[in-house]
């Protein structure tokens, strides 16, 4: 059974056949329907809230030929204690594959365990994989040359992470970075550096240490091609929000940070984003800024790594 828990869940081959597989569907999305999914059921179990990775998931899975139920997770039995590997072994009885957003990344990791359908990762507090493989899809798309494949384009390119450089995106990007063979920079504020379970999973993976940490956002974004952000309070963060806006305030990805950039670098962000904050509305609504390419690019390519899990 194949599960998309993290990035390199694909090897690098797979990955480029995903993201070839999401540029045909873009290209052809209305013109030509799918039926890859038909007479399947998909559940989609979250514990957090959402906007783009539920109504992607929600839409693409239809698309596919799919019928999606939506599960709150607090009105499931879960909620009240039912156990991961009862509900697991039950919802494959009744599901051909589950799309799972959670806190412990070691929820989606027990439901893979249990379930016999595919299981899909749609963030946890360690990684986000489907948002990372958009946003690379969504960068090989401005960079690959004509007959490129995709994926090519991405290596030696480097993509500065600006914020907090502990969170779930700051992971992916770290992890998904090197199976591009992307460099990352990232900078934020001293005890929000990477942890050392995402230097523990590029060794499993046997992938190399690609990324720096600094605590100048102008030494993270020189040069680079791509400036990315994230909210400064991920969901579950709540209690410590004054003391990290506090703390977060140096690291706004605004014009002097895209100057420092290569000339014609991007902005990406994964939204929701709260402009004054973490990112100025100066970039934000810059020519840079290709945030909602981005954010429809998750149909897409959630289309193409579900296609590939069946
Ligand atoms: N980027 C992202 O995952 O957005 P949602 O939280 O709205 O799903
Ligand atoms: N780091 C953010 C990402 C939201 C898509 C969070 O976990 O809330």
């Amino acid at each position: 059974m194949r599960h998309f828990l993290k990035e390199t869940d694909f090897s690098y081959t797979e990955a480029a056949a995903v993201f070839e597989s999401a540029r045909k569907i873009k290209q052809f999305r209305g013109r030509m329907s799918s039926d890859a999914l038909a007479g399947k059921t998909w559940a989609l179990l979250f514990a957090k809230s959402s906007t783009r990775t539920r109504v992607s998931f929600e839409v693409g899975l239809s698309e596919l030929g799919a019928h999606v139920l939506y599960l709150d997770q607090k009105s499931t039995q879960l909620g009240r204690g039912e156990t991961i590997d009862d509900t697991a072994r039950v919802l494959s009885r009744y599901v051909h594959g589950l799309v799972i957003r959670t806190y412990g990344h070691e929820i989606v990791e027990e439901f893979a365990k249990y379930a016999t359908c595919p299981v899909v990762n749609a963030l946890t507090d360690f990684l986000h994989p489907c948002q990372i493989y958009t946003d690379a899809f969504t960068l090989a798309e401005r960079w690959a040359q004509p007959g490129q494949p995709l994926i090519e384009s991405l290596r030696g390119k480097k993509l500065a992470f600006i914020g907090d450089s502990a969170n779930n995106m700051a992971n992916s990007w770290i992890l998904g970075g090197a199976l591009f063979g992307m460099k990352i920079a990232l900078a934020g504020p001293k005890g929000f550096a990477p942890g050392k379970e995402i230097v523990a999973q590029l060794a499993k993976d046997g992938l190399e240490n690609n990324f720096l940490y600094t605590e100048d956002p102008l030494e993270a974004a020189a040069d680079a091609d791509v400036l990315y952000t994230d909210v400064w309070v991920s969901m579950g963060q709540e209690a410590e929000e004054k003391q990290r806006l506090e703390e977060f305030r140096p690291y706004c990805v605004d014009s002097r940070l895209m100057a420092a950039a290569k000339k014609d670098a991007l902005f990406l962000h994964c939204l929701p984003a709260h402009l004054g904050m973490e990112v100025t509305r100066e970039v934000y609504e810059s020519p840079a800024s290709i945030v909602f390419d981005q954010a429809e690019n998750r149909l897409h390519v959630q289309k193409a790594i579900v296609s590939a899990l069946v």
